[in-house]
């Protein structure tokens, strides 16, 4: 999620060299120092309805940080999306355990965490600061993180804490920021399909004010600029060992750029199932929000709805076009042309998972390709059906299969 923040390093460059050895030590000095800061008064909510909110939040938000690749068990992992200037960065093991985990950890710590980015020893961290995200909305997480299940069972190992480098420093000090005050009770909207329940999952819960704008500043300070929403953050596709970049799109109603003439129903497949309209891959890093509910995306639908239509800065789908099929096409072609690659390319981040499909039936694989979902709920990996008819599906398996799972 940081990735988006990293791209504008080159100003920061100025600020380094005017402050000299003072600016550094002061940098040094606020991002390992202990912070005093009060605890929210925020402890787990476990009643059914927060449970299953809690859920949503943290299996669409946390897990793709807190678990290795494509894995649900928050037993930390490194945060390998972002640049390595920054220095090594690995999450921490959410799990039960009371040495490794957070068996030990108070409710008021984990929230505080959450809103300010400072764990349970006063250590700055960084991730990023959830400093909208309503009291109520942070207790149902946390009291999901608390139930018996697979994603928290105990881990005693404690995960390797991050270590950042100046430039890191100055990210957490900066960029991310530091909120030495204890935050005001923040109350979240009615759930209902509304301009301003989807204003706060746009905002204040998902991030997609931060990755569909420009600027190097965290959501709530986007979220109020001009240019909010209108796309143009540029992605580096180096790391998933594709050349070029893409820019994030804009989400206002713009007519041509943005969402102006899409309907609610295609919002929620692009949401979902990572399929805009004539039937373009959305590729990485847009997630799939396939745990949304139809309020949530309708609601979140008729806020950007509601934005004036801008012109983007930047305007996205290129300078690297997205997939277009080409039914005759090889499945070698097939693979790179539908973005298979940024995943399961020699650097992609799920690599790995594609050798869980070599010793199946290559019919069964075909039918993961084209509706991952209903085998893995939640799946990141986008629904191919629309694409790929079961004959093409079954070619591309095949391939997959007869490449070992490396392709
Ligand atoms: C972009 C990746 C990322 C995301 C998203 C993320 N985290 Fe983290 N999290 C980290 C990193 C990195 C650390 C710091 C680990 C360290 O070095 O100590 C961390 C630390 C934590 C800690 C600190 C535990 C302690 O030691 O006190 C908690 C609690 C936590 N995260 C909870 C969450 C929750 C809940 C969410 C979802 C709302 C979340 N995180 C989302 C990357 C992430
Ligand atoms: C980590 C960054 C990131 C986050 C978070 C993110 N997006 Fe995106 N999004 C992108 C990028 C990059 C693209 C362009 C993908 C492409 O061109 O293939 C995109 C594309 C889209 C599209 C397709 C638009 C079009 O014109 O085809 C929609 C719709 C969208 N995002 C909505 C959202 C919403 C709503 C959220 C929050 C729930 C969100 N995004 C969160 C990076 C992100
Ligand atoms: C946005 C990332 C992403 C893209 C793009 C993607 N996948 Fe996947 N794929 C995954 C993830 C993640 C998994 C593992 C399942 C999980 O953990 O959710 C997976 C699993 C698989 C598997 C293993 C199935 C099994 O039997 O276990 C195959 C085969 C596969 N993908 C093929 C493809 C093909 C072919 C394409 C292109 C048409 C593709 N994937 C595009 C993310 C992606």
């Amino acid at each position: 999620m940081l990735r988006k923040i990293l791209m504008g390093f080159g100003a920061l460059v100025g600020l380094i060299i005017l402050g000299g050895v003072g600016f550094y030590a002061y940098v040094t000095y606020q991002a390992n120092k202990t912070y005093d800061i009060p605890l929210p008064d925020i402890r787990r909510d476990t009643s059914p309805e927060a449970l299953a909110r809690g859920e949503v939040i943290f299996m669409s938000l946390c897990v793709e940080c807190h678990a290795p690749a494509g894995e649900i068990h928050a037993v930390g992992a490194p945060v390998t999306v972002l640049p390595p200037e920054l220095g090594y960065l690995h999450s921490a093991n959410l799990t039960s355990d009371p040495v490794g985990g957070m068996g030990n950890v108070k409710d008021e710590e984990i929230a505080r965490m959450i809103i300010h980015g400072v764990n349970h020893e006063g250590k700055l961290r960084p991730m990023v600061r959830f400093w909208t995200m309503a009291d109520e909305d942070i207790a149902a997480v946390i009291g999901f993180m608390r139930q018996d299940r697979p994603e928290f069972a105990p881990e005693p190992k404690k995960a390797p804490p991050s270590e950042t480098t100046f430039l890191g420093n100055i990210v957490q000090v900066f960029v991310l920021g530091v909120h030495t005050e204890k935050r005001p009770p923040v109350k979240a909207p009615a759930k209902a399909p509304t301009v301003e329940y989807g204003k706060y999952l746009s905002e204040a819960m998902f991030d997609c004010v931060a990755c569909h704008t420009q600027g190097l500043e965290v959501n709530e300070v986007k979220a109020a600029k001009d240019t909010a929403f209108t796309g143009g953050f540029e992605f580096d596709q180096k790391q998933s060992g594709t050349e070029g970049v893409i820019y994030s799109t804009n989400l206002t109603p713009h007519e041509t750029q943005g969402l102006g003439k899409w309907t609610l129903e295609q919002f929620k497949v692009a949401m979902r199932e990572g399929i805009a309209p004539d039937n373009q891959v959305l590729r990485t890093p847009m997630p799939r929000f396939r745990r949304l509910d139809d309020v949530q995306l309708e609601a979140m639908f008729k806020f950007l709805k509601s934005l004036p239509a801008r012109e983007s800065p930047k305007f996205a789908r290129e300078p690297l076009p997205r997939a277009k099929v080409d039914p005759s096409a090889a499945p070698e072609k097939l693979f790179s042309s539908l973005g298979c690659n940024y995943c399961h390319g020699p650097k992609g981040q799920y690599r790995d998972k594609l050798k869980n499909a070599i010793s199946k039936q290559p019919e069964e694989v075909a039918k993961w390709i084209r509706n991952p979902e209903s085998f893995k709920p939640g799946t990141q990996m986008p629904t191919f059906a629309p694409l790929l008819d079961e004959g093409q599906a079954l070619e591309l398996a095949r391939w997959v299969q007869s490449k070992n799972g490396e392709p």
